[in-house]
C-alpha cells in the first residue's frame, strides 16, 4: 500500500463506481466483458483464501479476462526444487498479471523485483503477503468506508476503531496506511497486549503525523466509533511453541453492544469471522461486512482496468451515457 497516494484512491473510487453501475446493464456487462479478452491472469495462491481469490476471479470476469490457477504447491514444479523466482518468471511467460497470495511477507515485491529486468515485466498484484500487507483488501476498506460516509460528511474527521490480533493481521496493517490519507481521522488500535500493532505501523503512523490511540480496551471505545474493524486471531502464523488463544472474548461485538454503537456506525470486518464478530449482528443496518466483502470484485476490478490504462475506455464510455 505504500505505492498508493490519495490521488489514486480517489481514482479507484470514482472507477469503482462507474463499474458497478455499468454492469447493471445487459449492455453494460457486454462492453466490460469485451474489454480485455485477450488478457490473461495467474491466480497464484499458496495460502487458503475464499473471497479474495473469488472476488479477483470475478472481477477478471466482470472484464473478459481469461484466468488459470495454481492453489496448490504440491502440483507446481516448485516441489520437485525449482525457485520461486523461475516459477514467477514461468508464469510471465503465459500470462499478462500475476495475482499471487503468498505465506512469506516480501515475497510480492521480491516476484515483482525478479521480473524488473525480464523480457515479461508483468504486474503482480499482491492478494495478501503473510502477516505483512494486503493492499487490496484496504483498497476494497477504504472504498466501502467512503460509501458508508456518504451521507455523513466523508471518511475525513471520522474515528475508526480497529480491534483484535493487531499484530499478525495484514488487513489492518494495510489499511492503517491508506487512513492516513484521510486528514482527521482517527484511529483507536484496540487489541490484547500481546497482539498489539506493530512498531514499523506505528512508526509510519507518527511520520504521518496520524491521530491515533493505542488501547488494550474495546468496550470503552465502543460509543466514540464512527466505524469499528474487527478482525479474528490470526492464529495460522502460531509458531510450533507460542501457540496463541483461538478467541479474545474481551475484543469481541455482540449483539448487545449495539445499543451503545453511533446510530451511523459502520461495523465492518475483512472475514472469515469466528466467535470475535455475532452472527446476530448481521442484520442490523450498521453491519457493512457482506457488502465489503461483494466490493471486492468491483474494486479489484478497477485496479486491473487502471494498471493497464483500460480505464480510460470506461470513463469514456460513462461519460458517453451520461451526456
Ligand atoms: N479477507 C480475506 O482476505 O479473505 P480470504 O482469506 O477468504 O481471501
Amino acid at each position: 500500500s505504500q505505492q498508493f497516494d490519495r490521488e489514486f484512491i480517489d481514482h479507484i473510487y470514482k472507477l469503482t463506481n462507474i463499474i458497478r453501475s455499468i454492469s447493471k446493464s445487459k449492455k453494460g456487462s457486454l462492453f466490460l466483458q469485451g474489454l480485455m479478452p485477450h488478457y490473461k491472469a495467474m491466480l497464484y495462491f499458496m495460502q487458503p483464501s475464499t473471497r479474495t481469490y473469488l472476488s479477483f476471479r470475478t472481477a477478471c470476469q466482470i472484464l473478459g479476462i481469461q484466468t488459470s490457477d495454481v492453489r496448490d504447491a504440491s502440483i507446481s514444479s516448485e516441489v520437485k526444487g525449482e525457485t520461486f523466482e523461475d516459477t514467477i518468471r514461468t508464469f510471465s511467460s503465459y500470462f499478462n498479471f500475476i495475482i499471487m497470495r503468498h505465506p512469506k511477507e516480501g515475497y510480492a515485491e521480491q516476484a515483482a523485483y525478479c521480473l524488473n529486468n525480464s523480457e515479461r515485466p508483468i504486474p503482480i498484484l499482491n492478494a495478501g503477503s503473510g502477516k505483512d500487507q494486503h493492499p487490496t483488501q484496504a483498497i476494497l476498506d477504504i472504498y466501502t468506508l467512503r460509501r458508508s460516509f456518504e451521507h455523513y460528511g466523508g471518511l475525513e474527521g471520522k474515528t475508526i476503531l480497529l480491534a483484535g490480533d493487531l499484530l499478525r493481521g495484514r488487513t489492518v496493517r494495510s489499511l492503517s496506511k491508506l487512513i492516513t490519507f484521510f486528514p482527521g481521522t482517527k484511529l483507536i488500535l484496540s487489541s490484547p497486549e500481546k497482539f498489539k500493532m506493530a512498531e514499523d505501523v506505528i512508526s509510519f503512523l507518527d511520520e504521518k503525523q496520524m491521530d491515533y490511540e493505542v488501547s488494550n480496551e474495546f468496550i470503552k471505545h465502543l460509543p466514540e466509533a464512527d466505524a469499528i474493524y474487527m478482525t479474528r486471531v490470526q492464529d495460522e502464523h502460531d509458531t510450533g511453541s507460542d501457540k496463541s488463544e483461538k478467541s479474545f472474548p474481551e475484543f469481541s461485538l455482540r449483539a448487545e453492544h449495539l445499543s451503545i454503537l453511533k446510530e451511523h456506525c459502520a461495523i465492518m470486518h475483512p472475514l472469515p469471522r469466528r466467535e470475535e464478530l455475532d452472527s446476530a449482528i448481521d442484520n442490523d443496518p450498521r453491519a457493512k461486512y457482506w457488502r465489503q466483502e461483494r466490493n471486492g470484485m468491483w474494486a479489484r476490478a478497477a485496479l486491473m482496468t487502471h494498471i493497464t490504462g483500460y480505464d480510460k475506455k470506461i470513463m469514456s464510455y460513462w461519460s458517453d451515457i451520461c451526456k
